[in-house]
């Protein structure tokens, strides 16, 4: 039986984001659903909040799984490559996703999703290591560990393009929620 050191998780000091993070975000959601999203970093309200994905972006994530027919209460287990606030919200640098990657780790092992959704290329970077635009990686399956993994646009990218132009990155983004909503109905 998997468990998850929740208590050793919210002490962690591995990296440097420990000297200057309010609180350790770890996740929300169900710790057993069928599918995972990973995001980059907590941002200021995550940090304050301790809660993955609580402020614009992550408002604009919940809308967007919601339209495509998820409960994000129910269906979906949320977390970030780390769970500390990058200061100014830099991206993460690679020692810290390597330092981190062991608690993701244990998170994947604990909930075992059949479909992992990567949003952005920092979380792309931080399980699969491949580093490349999103526009050339989103939308195409890949595999890993047995697992279907989806890389979509960060929902951060999306704000900044909300234009809901036809094949704009909004419209795209629907597109690959539905081919994972899809996946997971076909199992
Ligand atoms: N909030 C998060 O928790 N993660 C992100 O990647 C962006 C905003
Ligand atoms: Fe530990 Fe991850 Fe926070 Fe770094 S970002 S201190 S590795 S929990």
């Amino acid at each position: 039986m998997t468990t998850f050191d929740l208590d050793g998780c919210l002490r962690c000091s591995a990296c440097e984001l420990a000297a200057t993070r309010h609180k350790v975000v770890v996740g929300r959601g169900n710790p057993v659903a069928p599918l995972m999203l990973i995001g980059e970093a907590p941002g200021a309200q995550e940090d304050q909040s301790g809660v993955p994905f609580k402020g614009r972006s992550g408002q604009a994530l919940d809308r967007l799984l919601m339209e495509a027919g998820f409960n994000v209460d129910e269906d979906i287990y949320i977390c970030n490559a780390v769970k500390c606030r990058p200061p100014s919200n830099r991206r993460p640098k690679k020692n810290e996703l390597a330092a981190c990657r062991p608690w993701l780790d244990m998170q994947i092992a604990l909930v075992n999703p059949a479909v992992i959704v990567l949003t952005g290329a920092t979380a792309v970077e931080a399980l699969l290591g491949t580093k490349a635009a999103m526009t050339q990686l989103r939308g195409k399956w890949q595999s890993w560990q047995g697992r279907s993994v989806m890389p979509i646009f960060h929902p951060a990218y999306l704000l900044r393009h909300a234009q809901t132009k036809e094949g704009g990155p909004v419209e795209l983004t629907r597109q690959d929620l539905l081919a994972v909503r899809t996946r997971l109905c076909e199992r």
